[in-house]
């Protein structure tokens, strides 16, 4: 695969494919991320009293928090923080014919090859033999021959590759018929496009300018795995910024670093991320140019968020099917050109993976194991535990109460008095909760409490009025790190 380093992004941003040695990932086994997702309710699998289906998983209370504060950082990143990018909420559904003109009817495709005796389906480009090969070798319809690949479980012959389209499609309406089909969105990108004119004529943005939208898409995977990285319906968070055409590489590579360092704020190890360039055959059919931002997950560097610069091709393609003028007008030079467009392409649910994954930790305390899942406080479901030392007394229950009710106007806050001190501690580290407030017999005399801090387990006593404020503190001081 070809790994160049992009012209002009500095050294310093980040590493390149091949320019290092592999790099170990925070967990050799995806399986430990796997059972604390289910034991403390990050995630279930979908439909589990069914016995499941495939490629689909439920955020339970905790996934929940975690990925909407992914969310809620990416919308604060890209939109609150920024005068150039407005938000969007376009449809799931869209006009058919707007899939016809972005290629994706055509495009959205990926090589699918069977075995002839278990009538198993595999990705040709994730069989065991194809590692190194270039796109135009998966396009190739001898591959299979010409490797000699086979069956990876009952060692079958393999039929020649097809593409396979990677769009679901329903019907709208009573009838199921051909006239009736529209497609569930791969991206939501396209609802920016279809909206380039109305944004333009309400905003009353100049270029550059960006439309972000965070939401469902759908694809069809043919080897959907690795827990939420791959799924079949998911959700994106994505930003189409319209360019003049011949500022886009600049665009590009400040788009690269900003997303970098999204990553790496809030707690990505930039050890386990890189960037990696595609190589020209491999581009996706509206690219022409896109570097994915990689993690190194336990199974291996994957994509984490790709970096597209999609030129004219959106624009361009749908002002000829509609008929409408999406052209923009600059005053200062006159002139009427359609826009280019740097689109940065991320995945809520990959990124909520990737902070839980490079958040856990194990350390030895007092000889005993302590997990710690040390997500940034930004990203954790819970700021804030309110516990007793004492549940048998009432007068520190109520005070405790007291204090949690006061929180929750501000943060997600919870009171939890169902075991001793110490393992309620520790049952907090688990699920990432940065402060853990303890209520003793001395807080009901000198009015404090203690602030316990998740990562140096260090104590502070605070007066019970400045919990709030030493919380929102030591939170905004987070967030500014
Ligand atoms: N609009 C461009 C686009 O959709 P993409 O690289 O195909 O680009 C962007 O997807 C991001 O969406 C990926 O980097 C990944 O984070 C997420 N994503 C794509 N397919 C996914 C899947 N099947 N499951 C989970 N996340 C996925």
């Amino acid at each position: 695969m070809t790994a160049t380093k992009g012209a002009g992004v500095p050294a310093a941003v980040g590493r390149w494919a091949g320019s290092d040695d592999d790099v170990a990932p925070t967990v050799e086994d995806l399986d430990v991320i796997v059972s604390l997702a289910k034991r403390r309710g990050f995630v279930f699998p979908s439909s589990e009293i069914y016995g499941g289906i495939n490629a689909v998983w439920d955020y339970g209370p905790l996934g929940v928090e975690l990925k909407n504060n992914v969310k809620r950082a990416w919308w604060r990143a890209m939109v609150q923080e920024r005068g150039d990018i407005v938000g969007l909420d376009a449809g799931i559904l869209m006009a058919p014919q707007v899939w016809v003109a972005s290629g994706h009817v055509a495009s959205f495709a990926d090589p699918l090859v069977e075995c002839q005796n278990d009538h198993l389906r595999f990705r040709l480009d994730e069989l065991p033999g194809t590692e190194g090969l270039s796109a135009t070798d998966l396009r190739d319809p001898d591959v299979v021959e010409r490797l000699g690949l086979r069956c990876p479980v009952d060692g079958g012959p393999l039929t020649p590759p097809r593409r396979f389209n990677l769009m679901f499609r329903t019907f709208m309406g009573p009838v199921e018929e051909e006239a009736a089909i529209v497609y569930l969105r791969p991206e939501t990108a396209q609802g920016a496009y279809v909206n380039f004119k109305n944004v333009v004529d309400t905003a009353r943005k100049k270029l550059p300018f960006g439309v972000a939208q965070v939401g469902k898409a759908f694809r069809n995977e043919i080897t959907p795995g690795n827990f939420v990285f791959r799924t079949r319906e998911f959700e994106q968070m994505e930003m189409q910024y319209f360019v003049r055409p011949e500022t886009a590489p600049e665009h590009f590579e400040a788009w690269l670093a900003r997303r970098w360092d999204w990553y790496a704020g809030l707690g990505a190890d930039p050890r386990r991320l890189r960037f990696r360039e595609h190589a020209p055959d491999e581009l996706a059919h509206y690219a022409r140019r896109a570097v994915d931002i990689e993690y190194r997950f336990p199974f291996g560097w994957r994509e984490l968020e790709g970096v597209h610069n999609r030129g004219d091709w959106d624009l361009g393609n749908h002002m000829k099917a509609s008929g409408e003028n999406l052209t923009y007008f600059d005053p200062a030079t006159e002139e009427h050109f359609v826009p280019f467009i740097v689109e940065t392409a991320a995945g809520a649910d990959r990124a909520a993976f990737t902070f839980l994954i490079d958040a856990y930790r194990e350390e030895e305390v007092r000889g005993e194991k302590r997990v710690v899942l040390g997500l940034h406080p930004d990203l954790a479901p819970y700021k804030v535990a309110v516990l007793p030392l004492l549940k048998k007394r009432p007068e520190i229950v109520v005070l405790c109460q007291r204090i949690v009710s006061d929180l929750r106007g501000d943060m997600m806050a919870v009171y939890d008095d169902t075991a001793s001190i110490g393992k309620l501690y520790r049952r907090q580290d688990e699920i990432g909760t940065p402060w853990c407030v303890t209520v003793d017999v001395d807080s009901l005399e000198d009015h404090a409490v203690t602030v316990r801090d998740r990562d140096s387990m260090a104590q502070d006593r605070v007066g019970v009025d400045q919990v709030k404020v030493h919380v929102l503190g030591r939170l905004s001081a987070a967030r500014s790190a």
